[in-house]
């Protein structure tokens, strides 16, 4: 197995490389719509040898909205505009599935068009709102009557995204975004049948992925979990192996196969990277993992069967052709925050 080399693979066929680029918010999408210049930064990717690119965060519904410029897939309009970008990716010999994302109480009604943010919780979020200086808004809680229109706005979302050409979507349920939100007790207090438990903090997450496989078929949806992470406030569900072992059974149930395990930017080795060998013996399918691994370090991860394909980040902003650089073993660029002020 390696890292540069084209595979084919289980459910994705054939890919030109098991590198997958990590999906990353921009905010280079005025009025939510995709543009030439996003075609033009997938691309990019894609030619310099990337198997899979997993999209940024791409909005299921304003009232999921927390960042300023981000794409949403709401519309059949904001669907189409994304076409260019697939046939841009395709055309490269790239592979591309939307990501999307509902951010829950990381949010603001300043960046919802007014609507309150909803969560597991009416407990809003810590700290300051990077996209608004301003405290995070204060959520209204999902009754268990509402799910279903949210589980309503995933799975319209995805088949929207699969009647433009993606190849796939990947469900963001990770990061302290709305499923996270469910899953961590430290957020969610509900004494309804969705918190509390285990069984009750997975509920969310396992109605809202069948509602979006009665819809889609199971060989284009992928599903994003960080059980172990740094970020929105968040490191570890409390009740870790518990939880995976309950979700991992039930997603699999649903005919899930395709898994990314994230950690955000959270050290590899010591989040997900431990988990990964367990999640691999109860994990059927195919399985994605990863975060700032050296090419020898993704290659170790592969050689050992912990993962099938390895995701990078900031170095594919840093070095759109990364891949071709882990080829020739030539030096890749330090990622450094000042690109992300750009988009090239
Ligand atoms: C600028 C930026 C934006 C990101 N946006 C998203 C996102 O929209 N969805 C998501 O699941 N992860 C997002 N992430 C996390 C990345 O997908 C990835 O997990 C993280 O950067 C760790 O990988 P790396 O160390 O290789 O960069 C983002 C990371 C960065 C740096």
């Amino acid at each position: 197995m390696n890292l540069t080399t084209p595979a084919d693979l289980p459910l994705l066929g054939a890919v030109q490389s098991r590198v997958v680029m990590a999906p990353m918010t921009r905010g280079f999408a005025p009025d939510h719509l995709a543009t030439a210049e996003m075609a033009e930064y997938y691309r990019k990717r894609a030619a310099g040898g990337v198997g899979l690119i997993l999209t940024e965060g791409t909005i299921v519904h304003p009232e999921g909205d927390g960042y300023r410029n981000v794409p949403h897939i709401a519309t059949d309009a904001q669907a189409e505009s994304w076409a260019p970008v697939i046939a841009a990716v395709h055309g490269a010999g790239g592979k591309i599935f939307s990501q999307l994302w509902h951010c829950g109480r990381i949010s603001h009604a300043e960046l919802t068009g007014g609507l309150q943010p909803v969560s597991s919780t009416n407990r809003a979020a810590g700290g300051l709102n990077r996209q608004n200086d301003k405290p995070f808004g204060e959520p209204r809680a999902l009754s268990a009557a509402e799910m279903p229109t949210v589980y309503g706005q995933f799975a319209d979302a995805a088949v929207r995204a699969l009647a433009v050409g993606f190849d796939g979507v990947q469900l963001h349920m990770g990061h302290g975004y709305l499923v996270d939100q469910f899953f961590d007790s430290r957020i969610n207090d509900r004494s309804d049948a969705y918190g509390g438990s285990v069984e009750n903090r997975c509920r969310f997450a396992i109605e809202l992925l069948a509602a979006v496989l009665a819809r889609v078929p199971a060989d284009a949806v992928m599903v994003r979990i960080s059980p172990s992470r740094e970020m929105n406030g968040l490191y570890d569900w409390p009740d870790l192996e518990a939880m995976l072992a309950h979700l991992l059974p039930a997603f699999a149930g649903l005919g899930l196969r395709m898994l990314d395990l994230s950690c955000a930017g959270s050290d590899y080795a010591k989040t997900a990277g431990r988990l990964m060998p367990a999640v691999r013996t109860a994990w059927p399918g195919l399985l994605l993992g990863g975060a700032s691994l050296t090419a020898a370090e993704a290659e170790a991860e592969l050689a050992a069967g912990h993962v099938d394909m390895v995701t990078f980040g900031r170095a594919l902003i840093a070095n759109p052709d990364l891949v071709a650089r882990f080829r020739s073993g030539g030096a890749v660029t330090e990622f450094d925050r000042a690109m992300l002020g750009r988009l090239d």
